[in-house]
């Protein structure tokens, strides 16, 4: 027989496999410093693009005085228990009656994390009998909610309507069988490239199914939406999503995320929610904290502005340099080029250590062989300089990558790696 850990001895799994190249400097990086447009890597100041802060709030006075206050009063203990049992406050009842009129919807229920949340809220909404129909770029909080379902399950193309269509088709066909319902979850935002979800075309087939709709908006919270509440304002179609989430750990840069909707749904989830029965509430200065947040989100405008104005001056620039970004609809930047995974590693190093530019590496497996994704998150913190800077680096690095530089750079490892 086997020993169980044979496989971890053998084999690090597809991510692991690159740690030795990796580890450090591609993935587990050490940005240190007060988080903003500039922070350190490796003891050199750096443009980060890659920290999800979209309104920079993470280092806003009001917000780091408030987090520290509520950090005095109430320590990191309280409350102790699940919600159910002691870990229910006053505060965190009008934190979700606040999050639920920002998102207009009748009711929220807050969540320790997005990640766990998103997995338990489809684990809560399904039955064996109902059917789910989701997007097979889906993120993973998505996929591992969909593993726990023990009934069908059907992914659609990416962002393709004719291919919902297809699988609500065949949803309903089971659903008629079973006596279940059906569940459609998108993304508010694709995190990767950019795009919206198609809620408006989603909500168009209510017309001719019946099925309940779940959003995951993570990075439409906050940032799209005339008032900020999300992909669902700006595509005019909130009221028509069932089960709306956003995460506190991007615009609101901070922990913990909501589910929002109508009463009765919300208070169901409340009751069925094991993410939320069997863990700790909700630490009382990230409740506290998140009522700050969201109360500038309210009242400062022109932090969207800001960020906006960053994300137009960054996507603009890049494409009249000619750059493919892709369709992104939104703030996340993403910039295809062309380039093996050794190739990748030497024109990142390139771009962080001889023009001070930080940003994500993406690269096959998440995307296709000879693919190489460098993702930006622009946010209102940065400056017209640092957008400068940066447009001037990737005029550099797409120079050298094209003109055979980092392909010689990078030989050994190619050959090291079998690439
Ligand atoms: C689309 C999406 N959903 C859910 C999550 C998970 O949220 P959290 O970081 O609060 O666990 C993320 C990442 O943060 C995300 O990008």
């Amino acid at each position: 027989m086997k020993d169980l850990f044979d496989k971890i001895y053998k084999d690090k799994g597809p991510l692991g496999k690159w740690a030795d190249q990796a580890e450090g400097y591609f993935v587990f990086p050490k940005l240190e410093g007060e988080i903003g447009n500039r922070m350190k890597f490796q003891g050199k100041e750096v443009i980060t693009w890659s920290v999800n802060d979209y309104l920079g709030l993470a280092n806003h006075p009001e917000v780091r005085k408030v987090d520290a206050e509520a950090a005095k009063q109430y320590g990191s203990a309280y409350p102790m228990g699940a919600r159910m049992m002691s870990g229910h406050t006053n505060l965190h009842e009008q934190l979700q009656n606040e999050l639920a009129e920002f998102v207009s919807k009748e009711a929220a229920y807050l969540l320790n994390f997005g990640y766990q949340g998103m997995v338990s809220t489809i684990d809560a909404l399904v039955g064996k009998d109902d059917v789910i129909v989701y997007d097979v770029d889906a993120h993973a909080c998505i996929i591992d909610g969909v593993r726990l379902h023990m009934g069908k399950r059907f992914t659609y193309k990416h962002n393709d309507v004719a291919s919902i269509e297809k699988n609500l088709q065949r949803a309903e066909k089971i659903a008629q069988q079973t006596g279940g319902g059906i569940l459609l979850i998108s993304e508010g935002v694709f995190g990767m490239r950019g795009e919206q979800g198609k809620l408006k075309e989603i909500v168009a087939l209510k017309e001719k199914y019946n099925f309940r709709l779940f959003v995951d908006d993570a990075h439409g919270f906050g940032t799209l939406g005339k008032t900020g509440a999300g992909a669902g304002e700006e595509q005019g179609v909130q009221d028509q999503i069932d089960v709306y989430f956003a995460t506190f750990a991007k615009s609101m840069a901070s922990t913990g995320a909501f589910i929002a909707g109508d009463q009765e749904v919300i208070d169901y989830l409340k009751y069925n929610l094991r993410s939320q029965m069997f863990a700790k509430s909700l630490q009382m200065q990230l409740v506290v904290g998140a009522l700050k947040r969201l109360d500038m989100l309210r009242s400062m405008p022109e932090l969207k502005e800001k960020l906006w104005e960053n994300v137009n001056a960054l996507q603009n620039g890049l494409k009249e340099r000619g750059f493919d970004i892709g369709t992104t609809q939104s703030c996340v930047t993403p910039v295809y080029l062309k380039g093996s995974i050794p190739e990748a590693m030497a024109l990142v190093k390139d771009l962080r250590e001889n023009h001070g530019v930080f940003c994500s590496i993406v690269v096959y497996p998440v995307i296709p062989k000879g693919l190489i994704l460098l993702r930006m998150i622009p946010t209102a913190s940065h400056t017209m300089k640092d957008i400068e800077e940066t447009l001037e680096a990737f005029s550099s690095i797409r120079e050298r990558l094209e003109n055979g530089t980092y392909k010689r750079l990078s030989a050994g490892v190619a050959a090291a790696m079998g690439d």
